[in-house]
């Protein structure tokens, strides 16, 4: 089965750490987030993935020089402008010339779906559409559905006002269309698959939903990439876990490392306390120095305290300084 995975976004929400690296290519578990979504996908029956890529396709590229990420073949489809969700589905869909049932996913979502369980109810279904769905405690920062007794979705709503949410049920970021679906999406131009595609599905009753219990998160924010990142260690994940301390880290022993992961050739230096946060390959922690609840991709200096902050790869924490619930560099 065929799969388009959409990975061509800004990544706003996760500035500073996006400034240079695409969001999907940030590591979870020390991997970069889109390979354990493609190898979910493979784990769900996916064989190829065409992932439809925008803004800085290089990186991606370089990622998987020969086309493959584990036993998954790779197609890239760079779009010449932003086409937005739907515009890009269709895009990538055309590029790889695909013509029968196929999966999407968003390149952010962290989950346990088994993949093969959607295409399942997809099939029997009969729709045109089937969105996998979660509940949430906020529902009002996603699309939200209102979900019939028969599995029909009634109503989908992109983001709604906080109260006027039909459920607590929103979409989860992976779908199985029939190739039907790009039909209704117009060629090269923008077009938003949550605003316009899923309302348009819903006025023809083509759209189903899937709701699941799994394991699911958005890692679109800092708040929830650093979580996806934790969830690993815990044991909370069905069918993934992670060490803490990856094995090209350098943390000196005189470290306390506590409920966090330290990337590839990240430096914790001596007497620093880590509690509760993600360093990534490339950050130096300086001597002393304290770090809780933060996520840090640049440097913090010898004695310094940073609690609750973003620290992106060009930034700069002095030594002896302070910083609670910032971005470094601040973003606008
Ligand atoms: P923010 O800028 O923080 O909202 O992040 P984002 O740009 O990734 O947007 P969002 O999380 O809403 O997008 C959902 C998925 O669609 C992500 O996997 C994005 O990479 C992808 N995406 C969003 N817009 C486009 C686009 O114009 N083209 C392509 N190819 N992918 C897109």
């Amino acid at each position: 089965m065929q799969a388009v995975v959409l990975v061509g976004g800004f990544g706003t929400r996760l500035r500073p750490l996006t400034s240079h690296v695409p969001k999907p290519m940030l590591p979870v578990g020390h991997e970069p987030m889109i390979s354990r979504l493609i190898g979910r996908l493979e784990r769900g029956g996916v064989t190829e993935v065409v992932l439809a890529l925008g803004f800085r396709p290089e990186p991606f590229v370089e990622a998987f020089p020969d086309g493959r990420c584990g036993g998954v073949e790779l197609r890239y489809a760079v779009e010449p402008e932003p086409l937005d969700t739907g515009g890009a589905i269709r895009f990538a869909a055309d590029a790889a010339g695909i013509s029968e049932t196929f999966v999407v996913a968003n390149g952010d979502v962290m989950t346990d779906l088994d993949v093969s369980s959607l295409v399942d109810a997809h099939r029997a279904g009969g729709a045109l559409a089937t969105l996998h769905l979660i509940g949430v405690a906020d529902p009002s920062a996603f699309g939200v559905v209102e979900l019939g007794d028969d599995g029909s979705i009634r109503r989908f709503v992109e983001k709604p006002a906080p109260g006027t949410e039909p459920s607590d049920l929103v979409n989860a970021g992976t779908y199985v269309f029939e190739p039907e679906v790009l039909d209704l999406v117009p060629v090269g131009v923008r077009t938003s698959v949550e605003r316009e595609v899923f309302p348009a599905l819903v006025e023809r009753g083509a759209l189903r939903g899937h709701p699941t219990q799994d394991y699911w998160i958005d890692a679109g924010v800092p708040e929830l990439f650093r979580r996806a990142n934790l969830d690993l260690l815990g044991g909370l994940r069905r069918a993934e876990s992670c060490v803490a301390v990856a094995p090209g880290a350098r943390v000196d022993p005189g470290a306390t490392v506590s409920g966090s992961l330290v990337g590839e050739g990240a430096v914790v230096e001596a007497g620093t306390t880590i509690v509760d946060s993600v360093i990534l390959p490339g950050a130096v922690v300086g001597a002393r120095a304290q770090v809780e609840s933060s996520v840090v991709m640049g440097r913090v200096g010898a004695d310094a305290t940073v609690i609750d902050c973003v620290i992106g790869a060009d930034g700069v924490v002095d030594d002896g300084g302070h910083v609670a619930y910032e971005s470094v560099p601040a973003t606008e």
